[in-house]
């Protein structure tokens, strides 16, 4: 993993608007052609309509052309480790592999490094 992948999501949890759950979050994708791409949560008065930083790293990604997710790195200051929600591994999984590699970190690196069809398996596929 590039050595700033995990620097750059814990900066990402930075930017997040998370007033309600007062629980930052930042994710950083790197794609498999090298670009790498931030998100942060961003929440809403309307509880449910808030998102998670992963879906807002895909976003950007998504924004600048697509790709496929490589690595994804999750930070969220408050714990030691966070794993992406069900909702979020579904999204990685529709720009992963079965071999992209989902880091969960903490403020000072890389906990755990766990595969998407480890982390998500028999996921839904229409293909
Ligand atoms: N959250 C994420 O951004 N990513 C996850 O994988 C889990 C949860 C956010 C959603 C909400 O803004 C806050 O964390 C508290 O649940």
């Amino acid at each position: 993993m590039p050595a700033n992948l995990h620097r750059m999501a814990v900066l990402a949890a930075q930017k997040a608007y998370a007033p309600y759950s007062n629980f930052p979050v930042g994710a950083t994708i790197r794609t498999s052609d090298g670009r790498v791409y931030s998100g942060c949560n961003v929440e809403n008065v309307s509880y449910p309509e808030g998102w998670c930083a992963e879906t807002s790293a895909i976003a950007h990604m998504v924004m600048d052309g697509g790709g496929e997710i490589a690595e994804i790195a999750v930070s969220a200051p408050k714990m030691d480790s966070i794993t992406p929600c069900g909702g979020c591994r579904q999204r990685i999984a529709e720009f992963g592999t079965p071999d992209t590699l989902v880091h969960l970190c903490d403020k000072d690196g890389v906990v755990e490094s766990i595969r998407l069809a480890d982390l998500l398996p028999k996921a839904f596929s229409k293909l």
